[in-house]
This record gives structure tokens, sequence and C-alpha cells, in this order.
């Protein structure tokens, strides 16, 4: 009798132990690092229908707003708590003069938009534009200087101009456009993409003039400038090592970015962004997984030449890239989003989690209307996409302590390849709750997966929610109900300091324990 309940017991041990092929160890009393808030920044660039359209109706549109900016949209981007919003571009920052874009709005000068559908820009949108927005969404603004066609005064008057508290002609000029105050803005990137759209220059050539630019943009006041130097292309880690080396770190620059989109198929055929197998499900799982590697290599040759760790590294393009929607102006780089897109959405923010000591800003690409949106709008209507939930939903980890975890799991295997099932993040917030997202992107197996809190005794489960949808090309669209959204999630297990969560399959969930 007593063998055969010790048999029993047995049993259920191993076929528990058979089952349990998911288990994070999540270690609750090793956490060091804080998740800079930062890594859920976006990005906005004078593109398509991302600021005309897409922010900016102006003062006399029948579309709601306030100053000339959609409220639906404010009030849509204040519920996932947007950080920063990085601004003018993109490539369109490097053709951008910003004086072009300040005074009264009729007697502004137009340009053309060269990168960006060859459209006349009039240039309605510009300095103080931007800043109010940034004081609606309450985000820091990220301001992209000219470095590709401008000269270091422009560069340096803009800084004065948006900065400067003493008497001089910039202040002045700031004041008759009818702002008083200096904004203060802290976060400056000197170029973008200086090694393509930005001039096409060598790492060297533009080490050389970023420090150059940089000398001339000043310090006003108590802010003192966080400077990002442009960074590598994806993986030109000779591009990395030569601004690291003879960049002057931590002087001309405070942080380096980085930018990789993932892209399905080829630049050339991307791929739709709705109509897509399980095939290229796959691939964008794989392809945008190349992102750990990425920040891995990078940050070796930061740690090399940076080991105090004062530079950040500085993902300000990112997501992922498909082709246009059929019918859309190709230079405006509008395109759905689905359940896939949620999912590139969590595992690029896990990896910003992991290696958050040193990636301490990222900028999803980009906010509305232009490729991986959180919003789409047409005319006063208005769409979230699964993008956005996923953001909504990783509120939980902005400036949170990341929680060091190691992950076995099973390999969602695609004919004969494969990549890691389950991608998360574990982190402990100020008021001492525990939050741990956990992405499932195997589209067809549910996972149980088993989380063990190192470090504490007894933990009770709060609340949580899901991102998911009934396929894994699920979109939102105009005039229809919402395919994907953030709901309840319960099905959470706790005994003592273990739980065990049920993630069906194609899912993201987030979990609140006490
Ligand atoms: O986000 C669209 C474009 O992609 C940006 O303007 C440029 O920096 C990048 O190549």
């Amino acid at each position: 009798m007593y063998l055969k309940k010790i048999l029993g017991g047995f049993l259920v041990l191993v076929s528990f132990l058979a089952t349990a092929q998911n288990e994070i160890v999540v270690n609750t009393d090793l956490g060091k690092e804080t998740i800079s808030k930062d890594i859920y920044g976006h990005f906005s660039e004078h593109l398509g229908h991302c600021i005309y359209g897409g922010y900016w109706v102006g003062e006399d549109s029948n579309i709601p707003n306030t100053n000339g900016i959609r409220n639906d949209v404010v009030d849509a981007l204040k519920e996932i708590a947007i950080p920063n919003l990085r601004w003018p571009g993109g490539c369109f920052a490097d053709e951008y003069h910003w004086m072009d874009g300040i005074g009264s709005r009729d007697e502004r000068p137009t340009m053309i938009n060269t990168h960006w559908g060859g459209v006349t820009e009039d240039n309605s949108f510009g300095t103080h534009e931007f800043l109010e927005l940034c004081s609606q969404l309450d985000c820091e603004p990220v301001i992209c200087g000219n470095l590709g066609s401008g000269t270091p005064q422009e560069m340096s008057q803009w800084v004065e101009y948006l900065n400067s508290g003493n008497v001089s002609p910039m202040t002045d000029l700031r004041k008759a456009n009818g702002r008083e105050e200096p904004w203060g803005v802290k976060y400056w990137g000197v170029g973008n993409e200086s090694w393509g759209c930005g001039g096409n220059m060598t790492a060297q050539f533009y080490a050389d003039n970023m420090r150059r630019f940089s000398t001339f943009t000043k310090n006003y006041g108590e802010n003192r400038l966080y400077k990002v130097a442009c960074g590598p292309n994806v993986d030109d880690y000779n591009w990395m090592e030569t601004l690291m080396k003879n960049g002057n770190p931590g002087g001309s620059f405070q942080g380096i970015s980085l930018h990789y989109y993932t892209v399905c198929h080829t630049w050339r055929q991307k791929g739709s962004a709705t109509q897509f197998d399980e095939k290229e499900y796959f691939t964008t799982m794989d392809k945008t997984l190349f992102m750990d590697e990425l920040l891995r290599n990078h940050i070796t040759i930061m740690d090399k030449y940076d080991p105090r760790n004062r530079v950040g590294l500085i993902v300000d393009e990112w997501g992922n890239w498909h082709d246009v929607e059929p019918g859309t102006n190709p230079g405006f780089l509008y395109q759905q989003n689905t359940l896939r897109d949620a999912m590139v959405a969590s595992v690029n923010l896990d990896l910003f989690n992991k290696y958050c000591r040193r990636v301490k800003m990222a900028n999803i690409a980009q906010t509305v209307n232009v490729l991986q949106a959180m919003i789409l709008t047409q005319d006063g209507e208005m769409v979230k996409t699964p993008s956005y939930y996923v953001f909504k939903m990783y509120k939980v980890h902005h400036d949170a302590t990341l929680l060091p975890s190691d992950v076995t799991c099973d390999n969602y295997t695609y004919e004969e390849e494969s990549v890691p099932a389950i991608s998360t993040t574990a982190s402990k917030a100020a008021d001492g709750k525990i939050h741990i997202t956990l992405s499932n992107l195997d589209p067809h197996n549910s996972k149980e997966v088993l989380c063990e809190m190192r470090g504490t005794d007894k933990l009770s489960f709060v609340t949580g929610s899901i991102v998911t949808g009934d396929k894994i090309n699920s979109y939102n669209d105009f005039g229809k109900k919402e395919e994907v959204s953030l709901k309840d999630f319960k099905d959470v297990k706790v005994n003592g300091n273990s739980l065990t969560v049920k993630m069906p399959a194609k899912s993201i969930v987030m979990i609140e324990l006490n």
C-alpha cells in the first residue's frame, strides 16, 4: 500500500517533468540593472502621413484637435505612456533646415521631401509644433540635427534656440516666435544614417565630422545635452569600432545609435504586411531574433572602449518593414500591422530589456501611419494596431529592475529550422510587484511554462493580460471589430514560489505577482 503510494507519486512527478519542457528560473533577488523607460520610445518622421494627417491636422480642421494636433492620437499614445519621441527624421533630418519651420506658418518656405515621395513639405509642422506635441504627450523630445547637408553653425543655433536662457540672437528669435522660456531639450542626434542617406560617409570621415559638429552644440543653463552619434547599419562592426575608438566617446557623444529593420524577404520585395504564410511568419521571427546577436556583438565592442559603461546604445530605428499596402504611395511606407508584428515588438523589447545595462533608449519606426506603427489613421478615424497593445502591456517594465532569468524552452520548428519558442522579460517595479511577460512564438502549440521564482518564498497572482488573435495575420482595420487587443488573462496557477502559466499558441501574456 505504502509502496503503491510512493510509486504513484513518482509517476505523477515523471509525467509532470515530461510535460514541463518550458521552465524559467527568475532570480527575484539578483536584479541590479534598470530597464530604462526610454527603451519604449518612438520615432516620427516627416514621411507620408506620420506627421501630416497622423498628428498634425491644423487648428482649422474638423478633426478634434488641440493647437492643430489630433486629440484621438494624443490620447491613445498617452495610454501607452510614450517616454520620448524622435523627430524630424530619419533621412529627412539631413535635408531639414530648422529655420524654415519657425515663425508665421503662412510665411514659411516650402521644400521638396526628396526621400519620401518627392512631395512638397510646407513646413507647417516645425520646432514649436513638435515641442507642443511632446508637451501634450508628456514625453521627452529627441531631436536629430542635420549633419549631412547642414553646417555646424546651423546645428549650434538650433540648440541655442531651444535651450538658451541668455540674451542672444537665437533666444530673441524664439521669444519673438512666442516662446519665452527655453525648452531644455536633452536628447540630440548628431546626424542620421551618415553611412547612407545622411551623406554616404566613411566611418572615419563621420567620426571627424561628428566631433566637429558636437563641439559647437553647447550646454545651456542646467541642461546637459545627451548627444547620440550615428552608429552602425546593422552588423557594420567596423563602424562601431571606429566610432568608439576615434569618436571621443563620452565627450563628443553620450549615446550611439543602431538601426536594424526586420525584412522578411529582400529590400526589393519585402513581402505583404497581411498576406503571408507560415514560412514567412517563421522567417520574420528568425530574422528579428538576429537583434540578439547584433546587440551582443556591438556591446562587446563598446565594452572594450568604454568599460565604465558611460555610453548608451540607442536603437533609434527598429521594427518590421513590409511592402506598402496596395494602391498607396510607395514613398509613404504605409503598412498594416498584424499579430506577427506584435510578436516582433515583444521579442525585440525583451532583447532591449535583456541588454539594458547598455541599451538606454530605443525608438520603434514609426508611431503613426508609417512602417510598424502604433496607430493608423484615415481622415477622422483611428485604429490601434496589435503592436500598440504590446507597448501597452509592456508599460509594467518602464523603469523597473530587470530580474535575471534562465530560460529552458521548446523550439518552434518550421521545416528544418528552429527558433526558441519562448521569449520573456521579468522585472520588479518600485512598489515591489513582479511582472513577467512571455511570448509564445509557436503558432500551433500552446505552452505550459513553469516559472520558478528563486529568492522569494510565497507569491500571489494579482492580474494578467494577453495579446493574441485567431490567426498569425489577424489585424485591426477601419470600420470593423478589433481582431487583436489586450484582454484579461488568468490561466496561471501559483504554488508557493513557483507558477505555471498556460499560454495559448501565438500569444503574448503578462503576469503580475505580489
Ligand atoms: O524609417 C524610415 C527610414 O529608414 C529612415 O528615414 C531612415 O533613417 C531609415 O533608412
